[in-house]
Parts: C-alpha cells; sequence; structure tokens
C-alpha cells in the first residue's frame, strides 16, 4: 500500500497531492508547520507541539483550519491509513490560495492545510546516535521571528546544505556575539566541564522547542544540574559533551563542532541517558 496524503479535506495517493500553484505558502513562504514524532503510531509530545502551532498561526493572523480535536481525527486517520507505528508526521497550515499579493486576501481565504506522515527506522536512528554525529558553525542570518515556526526555511536550507557537505549532520548558527542560538532543525545544548547542562533560554531569538521543553522536565525530575544560558563553539568545544534535540534527531549526541571533538570525542554517558529518559517519556505520553 502507497503513501496517503492529506491535502485541503481530501486523502488522496502521496505522488498525485497537490496544492494550487497560487497557494501562499507555495508563493510567499506564508504559512507554518509542525512536525510530531509518532511512537508506536501515537503522537509524541502531542500537547506542546500542538499549542505552538496555535501559537505560530495566532502570530501570523492565520486561522486554525479547524479544531483541534479535528484536528487530532484528522492527523490520526492520516497516521492509519499510512500504517506507520514508528515515524514523523508533517503538518502545513497557510493562509490559502490567492491571486498573488504581499498583502493578506480580502476577503480571507480558507487556510490551505496539508498533512503527511513519514516512516522513520529507529533501529538505524539509535546506531546514529551511538555513534554520535557532527555539526558545523554558521553565522546567524535568519529574521527575528525564530519562535514562529515558519515554513519560510532558506537560511535553514543552507546552513544544512553547509553542514552535509561537510560531512556533518547538523549546522549550528551562531549569533554576532559568538553565541549558538540553535541548530537548523534542532535545539543546542552542552554538557559543561561542571557537569551542568546548558541550552539557550528561550528569550533568544530562537524556536521554543517542544523537545527541549519536555527535556527540561525531564532533566528535573532526575535532579540534573540545568542553566537556560548561552554557551560559544569554543564552549562546546571544551564541554564534556553536547547534543541536540528536536522531534526529528529526539535527543542526538553530538561529538564534534566544526571538526573539532566535544570533550574526548566520544559520545558521553549523559546524552545517551537523556535520550533514553526522552523517548521513554514521550512514548508513555503519547496519544
Ligand atoms: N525542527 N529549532 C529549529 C530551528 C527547528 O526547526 C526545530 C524542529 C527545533 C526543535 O523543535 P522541536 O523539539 O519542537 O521539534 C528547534 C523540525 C523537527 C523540522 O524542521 O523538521
Amino acid at each position: 500500500m502507497g503513501r496517503i496524503a492529506y491535502v485541503n479535506g481530501r486523502f488522496v495517493p502521496h505522488g498525485q497531492a497537490v496544492v494550487h500553484i497560487e497557494d501562499r505558502g507555495y508563493q510567499l513562504g506564508d504559512g507554518v508547520y509542525e512536525v510530531w514524532a509518532l511512537f508506536g503510531g501515537r503522537l509524541g509530545d502531542a500537547e506542546g507541539h500542538f499549542a505552538r502551532l496555535e501559537r505560530s498561526l495566532s502570530e501570523l493572523r492565520i486561522d486554525m483550519p479547524m479544531s483541534r480535536r479535528a484536528l487530532t481525527l484528522v492527523i490520526r486517520e492520516a497516521v492509519r491509513r499510512n500504517r506507520v507505528q514508528e515515524g514523523l508526521v508533517y503538518l502545513q497550515v497557510t493562509r490559502g490560495v490567492a491571486p498573488r499579493d504581499h498583502g493578506f486576501p480580502v476577503p480571507p481565504a480558507p487556510p490551505s492545510l496539508v498533512i503527511t506522515v513519514s516512516r522513520v527506522d529507529r533501529a538505524a536512528a539509535e546506531a546514529r546516535a551511538a555513534k554520535g554525529v557532527g555539526v558545523v558553525t554558521t553565522p546567524e542570518n535568519r529574521w527575528g521571528r525564530c519562535d514562529i515556526k515558519t515554513i519560510g526555511l532558506l537560511p535553514n536550507v543552507l546552513a544544512k546544505q553547509k553542514a552535509r557537505e561537510a560531512g556533518a549532520m547538523e549546522a549550528w548558527f551562531v549569533d554576532d556575539l559568538g553565541f549558538v542560538t540553535e541548530g537548523a532543525s534542532s535545539n543546542a545544548w552542552i554538557v559543561d566541564r561542571d557537569g551542568r547542562l546548558r541550552t539557550r533560554d528561550t528569550n533568544a531569538n530562537i524556536l521554543r522547542g517542544v523537545t527541549r521543553r519536555t527535556l527540561l522536565d525531564v532533566i528535573g525530575e532526575e535532579g540534573l544540574k540545568v542553566e537556560e544560558r548561552p554557551f560559544t563553539a569554543d564552549e562546546a568545544v571544551a564541554a564534556k559533551e553536547a547534543f541536540i534535540t528536536g522531534a526529528g534527531s529526539l535527543v542526538l549526541p553530538v561529538i564534534a563542532v566544526d571538526g573539532r571533538p566535544v570533550g574526548d570525542g566520544k559520545v558521553g554517558p549523559v546524552a545517551m541517558r537523556l535520550r533514553r529518559l526522552y523517548i521513554e517519556r514521550a512514548k508513555a505520553t503519547a496519544i
């Protein structure tokens, strides 16, 4: 059975799933998205991702395409039709279809809604986590509202490509003061020399990662020390461990920054333990 996508009210074969050429997402990047990890066919960190979706939409004055309850049912049905247990749900809402004009359409167009489901090979993901990944740094060049999960991702695309070409998995944006903001599609963390966890505070211009938030709760319950405070690339290299978090990466150890080993250059115990604890938590609370 092939993949099925949801597009504006209909489930259609993935290969035939299309949106109009004047969709404002396509024309102007005028939309937002969310990504949920699926554990056993259920949505991980569901509440956090729905809350952020609603916030992203409201910041851009785009209506929710349907209630959260209805959206949950549609997502569930999309997952069921794709028969995916371990994977990702991608959901995108745009300001709809209207003749191209930068200002909002008058009268407003109904928002467009697209949902796709993809499979993740968790064994391969675990193997990758056990080996660790490299990151490269790149100057922060995004707009001032990175708290909104917009589909306008060109700086992230170019940063990720820079990482790929350097044989790394992720790129970390670095601000004018030399501090890491976040990854192209993840939040950035270190375990410093004193064993204290550190990640950038959300007053900075970063996405308020849902995985980051849940992991902070887990860290608190484990009684580990944590600070929401910026760090530089040099501090990451001098740290004991580093890792990234996100719906795609979950908790993924980082063993090199710009080719320089982090700590002893090996995957550390804290990141791996937090990965295990996060996955346990996400599985237990998935809906
Ligand atoms: N990315 N920062 C950025 C810029 C991101 O794009 C993401 C997520 C995160 C982590 O957020 P969360 O823990 O809520 O997934 C941080 C998704 C997975 C993506 O773009 O595919």
